[in-house]
């Protein structure tokens, strides 16, 4: 007969959406093989501190649909040190923990990585993030609720931009990566895409008299808004500076908008539910079958595992064909040559 585990689950840094139907799926898959569900609180420093709790099936009732996660987040600076580590490991070690799954992002997995190097447990993450910016899967759970949720406030911006044929600079998250920047800005037909795949902060002083120059000839042609979209920890002073600069230097009036947390928030769409949920499964299998140190992820439609070291590396780029697409026919400058 196969020895009951035990299996607990954490979610850490940056909450995504979807991130509730990954624990559910944990938990339905640990009760179908009758192994026990521990919920570990508050991230990493719930290990530190043993804020755990058996997770029953009850739990998560009517939690696939929310936002946010059960298990609430945190972002844990302790389990950078050695004494933090030791701690996490501790409470492993005492609870009589099999295997941990955390749900999170590169920092999140580095802490995993960290915890693995001296506790004898298996470990499994699953990609949790808005950012998308996790080697190895197509996908990470949590971006296309994001994508959709920034997509959605812009059109309405674009509403109140058209009216008043005004420029709008729209700052999106995705910490140092433009999954997020560049393709809510192709959906959202912005005028302008400023982001980690097509800038570099030492091109500024080019890009904002490029800027100057689209934003005149375009206004002067015809009655219309002009969008800039920008990826955060980009542009130097980010996108109340931007507009300062095309004011004080170009005499350009612009709404500076930072979008900031709505793009955390909200109930998961279809697709990252079934990611989730899938991934969920999976990651219970994995245990089952002795696996460790991996990551689950999908790419072209099938569940991959993927070295947990090997999904920090901060490869994956955005899209060739998108970027060639936006860079060479979308993009105004393209369409006026
Ligand atoms: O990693 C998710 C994310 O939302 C990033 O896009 C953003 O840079 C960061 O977290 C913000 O973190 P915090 O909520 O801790 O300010």
């Amino acid at each position: 007969m196969n020895k009951k585990l035990k299996i607990a689950i954490l979610t850490s840094g940056g909450d995504a959406p979807g991130m509730n139907a990954a624990i559910r799926a944990i938990v339905l898959a640990c009760n179908r093989y009758n192994y026990d569900c521990i919920g570990v609180y508050h991230g990493y420093n719930g290990l530190i501190n043993a804020d755990i709790a058996k997770l029953k099936i009850e739990a998560v009732n009517n939690i696939i649909q929310q936002g946010g996660t059960l298990l609430k987040s945190a972002r844990c600076p302790e389990l950078r040190t050695k004494t933090g580590v030791q701690q996490a490991i501790n409470t492993l070690i005492k609870e009589q923990i099999d295997a941990l799954i955390v749900i999170g992002g590169d920092g999140s997995f580095t802490g995993l990585l960290a915890i693995a190097e001296q506790w004898r447990g298996q470990v499994i993450g699953l990609p949790g993030t808005i950012d998308n910016d996790l080697d190895g899967t197509d996908y990470t759970i949590g971006f296309a609720t994001a994508i959709n949720t920034a997509i959605e406030a812009i059109d309405k911006i674009r509403d109140t931009a058209n009216a008043f044929d005004r420029v709008f600079i729209v700052e999106l998250m995705g910490r140092n990566s433009g999954h997020i920047a560049f393709n809510v800005g192709v959906a959202c037909a912005a005028e302008q895409i400023i982001s980690f795949e097509n800038f570099h902060p030492s091109q500024a002083e080019d890009k904002l008299a490029e800027l100057a120059e689209e934003i005149y000839a375009e206004q002067k042609s015809k009655d219309n808004s002009y969008l800039v979209v920008l990826a955060e920890n980009l542009w130097p002073g980010g996108a109340m500076h931007l507009a300062e600069q095309l004011k004080e230097q170009f005499n350009i009036d612009c709404a500076a908008c930072v979008l900031g947390h709505i793009q955390r928030g909200g109930s998961p769409v279809a697709k990252d539910r079934i990611l989730a949920t899938k991934l969920g499964v999976g990651a219970v299998q994995a245990i089952k079958v002795g696996k460790s140190l991996l990551m689950l992820g999908e790419r072209d439609n099938e569940i991959v595992e993927v070295a947990l070291s090997e999904t920090i590396k901060h490869s994956k780029t955005v899209n060739e064909n998108l970027v060639a697409a936006q860079q060479n026919i979308l993009a105004l400058t393209a369409r006026s040559n």
